[in-house]
C-alpha cells in the first residue's frame, strides 16, 4: 500500500464505507460498538465468549449501564453483528482491541489475552488494515509485542497494514461524560499510521489529541491512572490518621477543596476497586525493573490500599467490642459488593478482600447489593454468596452493616434508623447526628 492507498483507506473512513472490527465485548468495547454504529458504521465484534455472542445476536446488553433498547436498534437494522470466529478478522478495514489486561497472582502482566488476539489478527492480516490496541498495558506493549508477530507475515507497518495505540478512558457509570465526549489520545507505530488512526477517531469522537509515540500514548494512560492511586492511597492514609487525632477526614477534604487552584480532592474509601486502578499501575513497575528502576510511589499507594481493608476489618471488631460483642460468630452485612457505586462489576471490589478477612476471623458475612444478584467466581474469591433482600427483619437481624460501595438507591437513613450498628467507609451517614452512636466511620 502507498501513499495514495493510505488517502484511500481515509477516505473510505470518512464516507463510512468500512467495517470496523472490535475485538473484547465488554465495559470497553461495547461502548465502543454503539458510538461507531451511532456514527453510521458497520461494526463486526468478536469476542471467545459464545454467551457474548449469542446474546449480542439478540440485541441484548449484559452491562447495565448500556441498555439493550441502544443495541438492539444496531442489530435489526444489520449494522451491528457479533462473532466468535476469528477467521472473519480479515473482513473488516479497521481492528480495535479491547481485551483484558489483568495481573498475575505474582502481579506480572497477564499478557495472555493480547497474546491470543495479536495471533488471531497475524492469521488474518491483509493489506490495508488498521489495528489499534485499547487495552492498558505497558509502554512498548504495541510495538515491542504486537508489531513483530504482525510484521512476521512479511507485510510492512506504514506501508501494507497500519498500527498504533489509543487508550481507553471509559468510566462506566459515568453520566458526565459520554464515550464521544472524552478526549482520546492516539499514536501511530508510523507517521502514516498517526493519519490513519487520527481519521478513524475523528469520526466518532469530538476532540483527538496525537502524541509522537505508542509508548507515549501507552505511559499516557498509566499515568492518568497511577495519579489517582498514589492520591486514594494519600486521602487513605490521612484518613487512618485522622482517625486516630480525633479529627474528621470528610470535613478537612472539604476544606481543603474550597481552594480554588492547586488542590484537586481525592476521597477515601475501602480500598481501591476496579478493573484498572489497582492493576495498571504494577503493569508500568514490572516494565520498569528492566530499565533497573523502581516505582516506589506505585508500591507504597498499593500497599497503603491494601492495609485499608485490615482498617475497615479492624474498625468493624472495635465497634462490635463496644457493643460487648466479638466479631468471631457476629453477623455481618456488607452493603454493596461493586468497586463502585451504580455499577454491576465487582472485579477488583474492595468489598471482596474485606469478607474474606472477616470470614477467617468467623464472622457470618452476608451482603445487599441492588446490582449484583450473586458474587461470581473470581480469579482469587469463591464466596458462593447471592444478595439478601434489604429488609427491616434483615437490618434487625444483623450485629453491623458495613457500607463499602454508597450506590444512590439505597435508603441510608432507613438502613441507620433499623440496624443497630453501622460502619460506613463512604461518608454517606454525614449528618446523620440522631444516630451517631451507632455509627462508625471507617
Ligand atoms: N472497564 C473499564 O472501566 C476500563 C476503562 C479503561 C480501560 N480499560 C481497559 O480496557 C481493557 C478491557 O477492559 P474491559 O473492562 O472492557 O474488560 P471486560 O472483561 O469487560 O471485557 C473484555 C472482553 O474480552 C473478551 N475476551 C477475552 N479474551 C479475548 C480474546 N482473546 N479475543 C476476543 N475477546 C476476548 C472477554 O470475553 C470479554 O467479553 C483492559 O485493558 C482494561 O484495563 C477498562
Amino acid at each position: 500500500m502507498n501513499g495514495n492507498e493510505m488517502n484511500r483507506l481515509i477516505q473510505q473512513i470518512v464516507d463510512r464505507k468500512i467495517l470496523v472490527g472490535i475485538i473484547g465485548m465488554g465495559y470497553v468495547g461495547l461502548p465502543l460498538v454503539l458510538r461507531f454504529c451511532e456514527q453510521g458504521f458497520k461494526v463486526l465484534g468478536f469476542d471467545v465468549d459464545p454467551k457474548k455472542v449469542v446474546a449480542l445476536g439478540k440485541g441484548k446488553s449484559y452491562i447495565k449501564t448500556l441498555p439493550s433498547s441502544r443495541l438492539s436498534t444496531f442489530v435489526k437494522n444489520g449494522q451491528f453483528k457479533a462473532t466468535d470466529h476469528f477467521s472473519r478478522l480479515r473482513e473488516p478495514e479497521c481492528i480495535l482491541i479491547c481485551v483484558p489486561t489483568p495481573l498475575t497472582e505474582k502481579m506480572e502482566p497477564d499478557l495472555q489475552y493480547i497474546e491470543k488476539t495479536s495471533e488471531a489478527i497475524r492469521k488474518n492480516l491483509r493489506k490495508g488494515q488498521l489495528i489499534v490496541l485499547e487495552s492498558t498495558t505497558y509502554p512498548g506493549t504495541t510495538e515491542e509485542l504486537i508489531l513483530p508477530q504482525l510484521e512476521s507475515t512479511g507485510l510492512k507497518v506504514g506501508k501494507d497494514f497500519f498500527l498504533g495505540f489509543s487508550p481507553e478512558r471509559e468510566d462506566p457509570g459515568n453520566k458526565k461524560f459520554t464515550t464521544h465526549q472524552i478526549p482520546k489520545v492516539v499514536a501511530g507505530v508510523t507517521p502514516a499510521c498517526q493519519e490513519a488512526i487520527k481519521a478513524l477517531y475523528s469520526q466518532v469522537i469530538d476532540q483527538v489529541v496525537s502524541v509522537s509515540s505508542p509508548k507515549a500514548a501507552e505511559l499516557t494512560k498509566l499515568l492518568e491512572n497511577i495519579y489517582r492511586s498514589v492520591n486514594i492511597a494519600l486521602v487513605n492514609e490521612l484518613k487512618m490518621l485522622a482517625d486516630r487525632m480525633g479529627i474528621d477526614i470528610w470535613e478537612v477534604i472539604e476544606a481543603a477543596s474550597t481552594k480554588p487552584f492547586g488542590f484537586s480532592p481525592f476521597y477515601p474509601g475501602p480500598g481501591m476497586g476496579g478493573h484498572c486502578i489497582p492493576i495498571d499501575p504494577f503493569y508500568l513497575s514490572w516494565k520498569a525493573r528492566e530499565y533497573d528502576f523502581t516505582t516506589r510511589f506505585i508500591h507504597l499507594a498499593g500497599e497503603i490500599n491494601v492495609h485499608v481493608h485490615y482498617y475497615v476489618v479492624a474498625k468493624i471488631q472495635d465497634a462490635l467490642n463496644q457493643q460487648g460483642k466479638s466479631l468471631k460468630g457476629a453477623t455481618i452485612l456488607i452493603l454493596g459488593v461493586a468497586y463502585k457505586k451504580d455499577v454491576d462489576d465487582a472485579r477488583e471490589s474492595p468489598a471482596l478482600p474485606i469478607i474474606e478477612l472477616l470470614q477467617k476471623k468467623g464472622a457470618i458475612v452476608r451482603y445487599h447489593d441492588p446490582f449484583i444478584p450473586a458474587l461470581p467466581r473470581f480469579r482469587k474469591y469463591n464466596f458462593k454468596l447471592k444478595s439478601s433482600p434489604l429488609t427491616e427483619k434483615l437490618l434487625r437481624h444483623i450485629d453491623a452493616a458495613v457500607i463499602v460501595t454508597d450506590h444512590s438507591q439505597i435508603d441510608y437513613p432507613w438502613v441507620v434508623e433499623k440496624a443497630p450498628l453501622v460502619v460506613d467507609t463512604r461518608n454517606v451517614t454525614q449528618g446523620m447526628t440522631r444516630w451517631k452512636r451507632k455509627i462508625v466511620k471507617a
